[in-house]
């Protein structure tokens, strides 16, 4: 019994590399993530029709054009290799034009990437304020902490944070969700990765087996000295 909890709260979050981002019945979702990075939108209605909205109010269009945008049979929708120019309001809704469920996502440059380790003194991003007519607090949101990547040594683990603004009194909100209708841009509004060592014991119950694989083997460019690691069906979610 055990075991098969596991392997559910395992698969679930996770199919392959992809992360499943879901949303109650009938809701609104906001939220930010990482772009380059695939994520599946559950919507459970097989016959569901996904509308795309990039400007806020605006009237969403039937989502068929995207080329990396596939909708799964159950409904839900899968972005592969989503972009920054991707955020935007996705709306799933059944064959009566009704809602099932919308996300309004901010997917933030993972070029831009601020990483830090930690234990080595590197320092994450700061606070800072912006005068857009009022004062806004530019600032990181963090995921909690991921898992050890080793047990009963010493490893690392990672977490992810992401651009938030907020007003005075108000809920934070994604950085380009915020600033959809100016198209500002602020040398701030960066993702970020933090490392920190770690040091867990070993639960074998607990334990996870991530396989790997070896897919291909790049040369590293000779003129650039540039490598281009890629790693199939790694996620940073995890
Ligand atoms: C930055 O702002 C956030 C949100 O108000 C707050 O939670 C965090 O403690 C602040 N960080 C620093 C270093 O002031």
């Amino acid at each position: 019994m055990l075991d098969t909890l596991w392997l559910l709260s395992f698969f679930l979050p996770t199919l392959g590399a992809q992360i499943l981002i879901s949303c109650a019945y009938k809701s609104l979702c906001e939220l930010a993530l990482l772009s380059g990075n695939d994520v599946v939108l559950q919507c459970d209605h097989p016959r569901a029709l996904w509308y795309f909205s990039s400007i806020h109010g605006e009237d969403g269009l039937l989502l068929s054009s995207m080329s990396n945008v596939k909708q799964l049979p159950g409904g839900s929708l899968q972005l592969t290799n989503p972009q920054p120019s991707q955020t935007g309001l996705y709306s799933c809704k059944d064959n009566d034009n009704f809602l099932v469920v919308e996300f309004e996502i901010d997917f933030q440059d993972i070029t831009t990437l601020h990483i830090t380790h930690k234990d080595l003194g590197q320092k994450p991003l700061q606070n800072e304020t912006l005068n857009l007519g009022g004062t806004v607090l530019i600032f990181t949101h963090w995921e909690p902490w991921q898992d050890c990547n080793r047990c009963g040594e010493p490893g690392e683990h990672k977490r992810l944070g992401y651009c938030y603004i907020k007003e005075p009194l108000e809920k934070p909100m994604p950085c380009r969700l915020y600033l959809r209708e100016e198209k500002m841009q602020f040398s701030r509004m960066r993702p970020e990765l933090q490392v920190e060592s770690c040091l867990v014991p070993c639960n074998p119950s607990q334990e996870i087996n991530q396989p790997y694989f070896i897919f291909d083997i790049y040369q590293p460019g000779k003129l650039t000295n540039n490598v281009w690691l890629t790693c199939p069906l790694a996620s940073i979610y995890r």
